[in-house]
């Protein structure tokens, strides 16, 4: 599917800049899927996504816990499945009844929730690349979520 938006960010602040506008696309019950490599700038758009929102907690990534709830417009909740272990783990979290309720999911490394998704969701993918000139870009694509 062709991306609904794709946007070369120069700098840490300007992919803050482009979460606060992405913001306001988002409404109560969406899932946004943060796919990217270690460092391609997730858990910084997701900062700029929560400014956004009028979320006045600190922004970082639930690491060990998994999932962050902040309280902004709307209920946020900022999942990180990097460390996932187990099924049973995201059975014990209860991560459906979020992905299916009325607060904004943001999701970094959807990979092992992907058959969890709602069939709508969004997807924004992060590309850093490894070349002279790209030490402060990354690539954001925005798409409709593929199930
Ligand atoms: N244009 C840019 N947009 C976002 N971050 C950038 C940019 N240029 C440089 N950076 C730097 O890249 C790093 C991005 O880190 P961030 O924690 O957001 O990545 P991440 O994708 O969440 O990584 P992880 O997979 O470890 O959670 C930060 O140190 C940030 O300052
Ligand atoms: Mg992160």
């Amino acid at each position: 599917m062709a991306p609904r938006t794709k946007f070369i960010s120069e700098s840490r602040e300007e992919t803050i800049k482009f979460g606060k506008h992405f913001s306001s696309e988002l409404r109560p019950g969406d899932v946004v899927a943060f796919y990217g490599n270690l460092g391609s700038g997730k858990t910084t758009l997701i900062r700029g996504i929560c400014a956004g929102l009028d979320v006045n907690e600190v922004v970082t990534s639930p690491t060990f816990t998994l999932i962050n709830e902040y309280h902004g417009k709307f209920p946020v909740y900022h999942f990180d499945f990097y460390r996932l272990s187990s099924e049973m783990e995201l059975h014990d979290l209860g991560v459906e009844e979020y992905f299916n309720g009325d607060g904004i999911c943001l999701i970094e490394w959807p990979e092992g929730v992907h058959d969890l998704l709602p069939e709508s969701h969004i997807e924004i993918h992060l590309t850093a690349r490894f070349e002279p000139g790209w030490e402060n870009k990354r690539e954001i694509k925005v798409l409709a979520g593929q199930k």
